[in-house]
């Protein structure tokens, strides 16, 4: 590695002030509050934005982009009907900065010649009815799709199946000016506010992670240097957006994999960012790394990382989202009355019900979550990807598809996204 190659926010001298004055604190809650009351809480963030109530949508890829980074109308009218059933805010999953590096061909692109008209008939139509809508930012890194990129991480790996290069040190330099024009644009494009994917084993949480992360330079070793890049990145991002836009960043709480990043190390991580210009965390864990464990195996039925996020507390003074495993509103209540969470993040429970949010917010009631008896590998992923297609052109009454079905459907549209993928993008 080059000598002096040192991460900026290192030479950072001096704090600014937004993160002198600190964040509005969030009024507690009578102890007798009413479920309603507590999730219809309006959440302040250090920027100066307010989220109108506590339901999140977490990130999903939901395979709803037309194959070349741009919008549909599909993808358009599902977050509209988010949006207008209650949800505080929505994050659309894997929005890539740049197209070489994918997690799949049905991703958002935030090109220099993206269709900015429906990148904003997207972002209108979920931010209408009065909602918030955040891009995260995306770089699967070793785990990009192999059929349109070509995968490569912080070091060189082949290992349990997977292979890919070393970034070079020009590559790693040029990232967190590619997230900084990312967040730029997305913000001209009429999001409310990003989040930066450090999560689940894709590129950032492969800087995080021990077992990708073999760098012998001021990007590897120590938990300070693992984390410089993401550090990196939020600065770069900041000063892209300016003080009130909110920076969110998602992040493992264990990676659940032999050798990879464990809890003490991401409080450590939590420490650190702590330091820099986010707005929040949203918490959570395991990777797509082959042969992990699912997040679920840590939490005996129950929310999967509330204990996690009370322990981070400690080191993370501004306000947390917890996203994984909230199957009822009781849980969802009891994650924010206890103080471990500020925000509850749901991906599954969303492509159940729509309704959901407003229903919480209400009276009450959950979705029925689906028990599938086959395994197929792929096929859960397949299954809520498949759902979320139905709902999304008012198909979701008729979905009954079973995991196989799903997981053709989805290879299917997959297969042909990458050949427009290739068409638009090359590779
Ligand atoms: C279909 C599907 C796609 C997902 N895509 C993403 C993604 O792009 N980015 C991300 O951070 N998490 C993604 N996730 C994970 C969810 O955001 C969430 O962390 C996880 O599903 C646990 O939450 P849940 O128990 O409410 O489903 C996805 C989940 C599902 C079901």
């Amino acid at each position: 590695m080059e000598a002096g190659f040192k991460p900026l926010w290192r030479r950072a001298t001096a704090r600014p002030l937004y993160l002198l004055a600190g964040f509005p604190s969030i009024c507690p809650m009578p102890s007798d509050a009413s479920p309603a009351a507590i999730l219809g809480q309006p959440l302040a963030l250090p920027c100066g934005a307010v989220l109108k109530n506590r339901i999140a949508k977490s990130a999903m890829s939901d395979s709803l982009g037309d194959g070349r980074g741009n919008p549909t109308g599909a993808q358009s009218r599902l977050y509209r009907r988010w949006a207008e059933d209650g949800l505080a805010l929505s994050i659309v999953g894997e929005v890539q900065p740049s197209p070489h590096y994918p997690e799949k061909p049905g991703n958002l692109v935030l090109a220099e010649d993206a269709d900015a008209g429906a990148f904003r008939d997207l972002t209108r139509s979920a931010t209408e009815p009065v909602a918030d809508l955040w891009a995260q930012l995306g770089h699967a890194g070793a785990l990009a799709h192999a059929p349109i990129s070509h995968p490569k991480g912080p070091s060189a790996l082949d290992v349990n199946g997977l292979t890919c290069e070393a970034m070079s040190a020009a590559e790693i330099r040029a990232l967190p000016g590619l997230f900084a024009t990312a967040a730029a644009r997305a913000k001209s494009l009429g999001f409310t506010g990003v989040q930066i994917h450090a999560a689940h084993g894709f590129l950032l949480s492969q800087f995080l992670s021990p077992l990708f992360n073999r760098r012998t330079d001021a990007y590897g070793g120590s938990i300070p240097n693992r984390t410089a890049m993401i550090a990196e990145i939020v600065y770069a991002v900041r000063d892209a957006v300016g003080p009130a836009f909110p920076i969110a960043i998602k992040i493992n709480s264990s990676d659940q994999l032999e050798g990879g990043l464990t809890e003490t190390d991401a409080l450590e991580v939590l420490r650190h960012l702590n330091a820099t210009p986010l707005d929040i965390a949203d918490i959570s864990g395991g990777t797509y790394f082959p042969g992990a464990k699912p997040a679920s195996d840590s939490a005996g039925g129950g929310p999967y990382f509330t204990d996690f996020a009370k322990r981070a507390r400690a080191v993370w003074d501004k306000p947390l989202m917890v996203t994984g495993g909230f199957k009822t509103r009781q849980q969802a209540v009891g994650a924010i009355a206890s103080g471990a969470a500020d925000m509850i993040g749901l991906a599954r429970a969303l492509c159940l019900d729509t309704r959901l949010p407003n229903r919480w917010l209400s009276e009450g009631g959950d979705p029925d979550f689906p028990r599938f008896s086959a395994t197929v590998a792929g096929g859960v992923t397949a299954w809520y990807t498949m759902r979320l297609a139905a709902m999304a052109e008012d198909r979701g009454e008729d979905f009954a598809m079973d995991l196989q079905e799903a997981l053709e459907s989805y290879e299917a549209r997959d297969a042909t996204r990458i050949r427009l993928w290739k068409e638009r993008f090359g590779g």
